[in-house]
């Protein structure tokens, strides 16, 4: 067999770096206007660790395990008429993504976006993902549309009606099947299901964030296999830039490719690190990721605080006698508490 003489790594790394600075360049003008469109991928893994599986990738993503399930599709599971009649397969996932129960921290790439949002004319992310990372990095509620819903608030599919969120969550941690309190219903988070419409405001900003001339829009971490965010690539501007950062080749840009397209084929928080260290942004970002670790570990140590301060033997010993108020463990543990509290409140 002959070999024909192949690129080499170091011709590949070149091709990417040179698209990757293509990028920063335009980042580098605080005038650019810019798009992200995003999806699961931007959080199946942080610095490089497993965090939500997305969708579509063969072995970790979710509908690859719920193959397994005697579904009719593993989409199914997402799916508005078959959850009418079995609600029970999606509430057995429910609980891990809901972020009430699974507190998940933004990746690096969510921070970039945020630092994005500072740095440049950020119109709007656009994202399909329900796990709300883009909010927890503060970035403000109106930059951002959630087109396939969220875990924000949960409805009655039969009357309508919001349900309380704290029974919903007190329902969905005793692994019951939330019900209306007005009508026994079965409740449903607002996230989209397949058969469901889109949210209003989703058409709404597309219609007047792509009439306006965006210097580049950054696609993320998606199949493009779900329309009609699917097509939103090619939706924008001939003049617009449009960059993939992506595990894979998708949608778009392998169908209908632009000359200019650029591809940075790989990790989306790798590949935002190499971008923000060519805008000069590199320590910044470091210090988001960073601030927001230190405070998943206050928020955890308040939680166990908060834990040992239930248990019963804790309790017994400073409800019931005098002297365990001298008692100098416990001082510190609600010294600790209030510490912990503090910062979780600053928050
Ligand atoms: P998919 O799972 O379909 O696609 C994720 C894409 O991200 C794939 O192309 C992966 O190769 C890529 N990817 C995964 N991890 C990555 C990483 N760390 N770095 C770079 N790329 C990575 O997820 P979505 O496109 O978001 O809808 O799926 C779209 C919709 O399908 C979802 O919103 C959901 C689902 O059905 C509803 O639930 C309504
Ligand atoms: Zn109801």
């Amino acid at each position: 067999m002959d070999l024909e003489p192949e690129s080499t790594c170091s011709d590949n790394m070149t091709e990417l770096e040179s698209a990757l600075k293509t990028v920063a360049k335009v980042l580098e003008n605080p005038d650019s206007k810019v798009v992200f469109f995003v999806g699961a991928g931007i959080s199946s893994t942080s610095d490089g660790e497993p965090l939500i599986p997305d969708f579509r990738s063969p072995g970790t993503g979710l509908y690859y395990n719920l193959a397994k399930l005697n579904l009719p599709s593993p989409e199914s599971v997402f799916d508005i008429d078959f959850f009418e009649d079995n609600p029970k397969p999606f509430y057995s996932l429910c609980k891990d993504l809901h972020p009430a129960h699974s507190k998940f921290a933004p990746t690096r790439f969510h921070y970039f976006m945020k630092m994005v949002n500072e740095k440049n004319d950020l119109v709007r992310v656009f994202t399909q993902n329900i796990d709300c990372l883009e909010r927890e990095t503060g970035l403000a509620a109106d930059k951002i549309v959630e087109a396939h819903g969220s875990f924000a608030e949960e409805f009655c599919i039969k009357c309508k009606k919001r349900a309380d969120k704290e029974k919903f969550v007190e329902q969905m941690l005793r692994d019951e099947i939330p019900k209306c309190e007005y009508c026994k219903g079965t409740v449903k988070p607002s996230i989209v299901f397949f058969g469901e419409q889109l949210p209003e405001r989703f058409y709404e900003r597309l219609d007047v964030d792509l009439d306006q001339l965006i210097d580049v829009c950054i696609v993320a971490g998606t199949s493009l296999k779900v329309h009609p965010f699917a097509s939103l690539p090619s939706e924008v501007d001939n003049k617009c830039l449009r960059v993939l950062i992506n595990n894979e080749k998708v949608g778009d840009f392998q169908e209908n490719p632009r000359d200019g397209d650029l591809l940075a084929i790989g990790d989306c928080d790798e590949i935002a690190d190499t971008i923000a260290g060519f805008c000069g942004w590199k320590q910044e970002l470091d210090a988001y990721v960073d601030l927001h670790k230190t405070k998943q570990h206050a928020k955890t140590a308040v939680e166990m605080v908060e834990d040992m301060k239930k248990n019963k033997n804790l309790e017994d010993k400073y409800k019931g006698k005098e002297e365990a108020k001298k008692d100098s463990d416990v001082g510190k543990v609600e010294d600790v508490a209030e510490l912990l509290l503090k910062l979780k409140l600053e928050k």
